[in-house]
């Protein structure tokens, strides 16, 4: 067998062992200051990635790094309470193992959720954005031998981004009175925020958000074929000219995306439910 399958199945056999005893039906992934939602899941087991056969360690700041078991909304749910950058020195095959082990687990949707700086100067600290597509400005995760037991060497991308989750999400934003952004995210490698001249070129490119993550955990799920539904806190505005006093800091980050999570949670619990 494949020595990346393998360790797959090592994984999601070491978790169908020691999480409860309920296959997920969903698959969570909350980024900076969003592990909140991790608190609201009636929990049967929280596994430490530490624990996880061939799990990487989380080092970014406001992330836990803990896998959550249990219901939420009714629903079977796994959630990451914490993700792996490539930033931090992981290569893709370790960022994006959690999505296989989840597709090993046999989730029916992925939600992911990350801290984006707002490239489009209409947004404001604290907005929330649906994202309905991506640039993807990191390497590609699927770069390498075709995992074939996932999927096919050449995964189509027209939908990348589930289109009736979105229309469902939007239904229920409206109907709580929470307004939502929608756009398209940018995924580039960080740590290193982007210059005014880098904002300027990805908005030009079409992009209403930046972040550096996400994008690759996408384009696996997408390869395994699960419908994503995927939503940015947007924590910042990016700096179309250096003369701008306001600095791009990794606390104010996380402080901006805490004081978005409830609005976000409300939507995600919400659309779990339709699942
Ligand atoms: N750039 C990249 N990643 C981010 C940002 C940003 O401005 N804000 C939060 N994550």
């Amino acid at each position: 067998m494949d020595s990346r399958v393998k360790k797959i199945r090592e994984a999601a056999a070491f978790l169908k062992e020691n999480m409860g005893g309920h296959l997920p039906e969903v698959g969570i992934v909350l980024g900076s200051g969003l592990g909140k939602l991790g608190e609201a899941i009636e929990a049967e087991a929280v596994i430490p990635y530490t624990k996880i056969p061939h799990f990487a360690k989380s080092t970014a700041i406001g992330h836990k790094g803990n896998f959550i078991f249990g219901r939420l909304s009714g629903k079977y749910v796994c959630a990451m309470q914490g993700r792996f950058h490539y930033y931090e020195g992981y290569p893709m095959e370790q960022v994006t193992l959690p999505i296989r082990v989840m597709a090993a687990l046999g989730v029916k949707a992925l939600f992911v959720s990350n801290a984006a700086g707002g490239l489009n100067q209409g947004f404001s600290i604290g907005d929330l954005m649906i994202i309905k597509d991506h640039i993807n400005m990191l390497p590609n995760p699927l770069i390498g031998k075709n995992f074939a037991e996932f999927g096919d060497r050449f995964p189509d991308m027209t939908a990348a981004y589930d289109l009736d989750l979105i229309a469902r999400a939007e239904k229920i934003a409206a109907e709580a009175g929470i307004p939502v952004r929608k756009g398209v995210y940018l995924g580039n490698t960080g740590p290193s925020y982007e210059t005014p001249a880098e904002v300027r070129f990805y908005i030009a490119i079409g992009a209403d958000a930046v972040g550096m993550s996400t994008v690759p955990e996408v384009l696996v799920a997408r390869h395994c074929g699960i419908p994503v539904f995927g939503m940015s806190v947007i924590t910042n505005v990016s700096n179309t000219d250096n003369a701008s006093k306001v600095l791009n800091d990794g606390d104010d980050v996380v402080r901006a995306a805490d004081a978005a999570a409830d609005r976000m949670c409300i939507i995600f619990r919400k659309l779990i439910e339709t699942i």
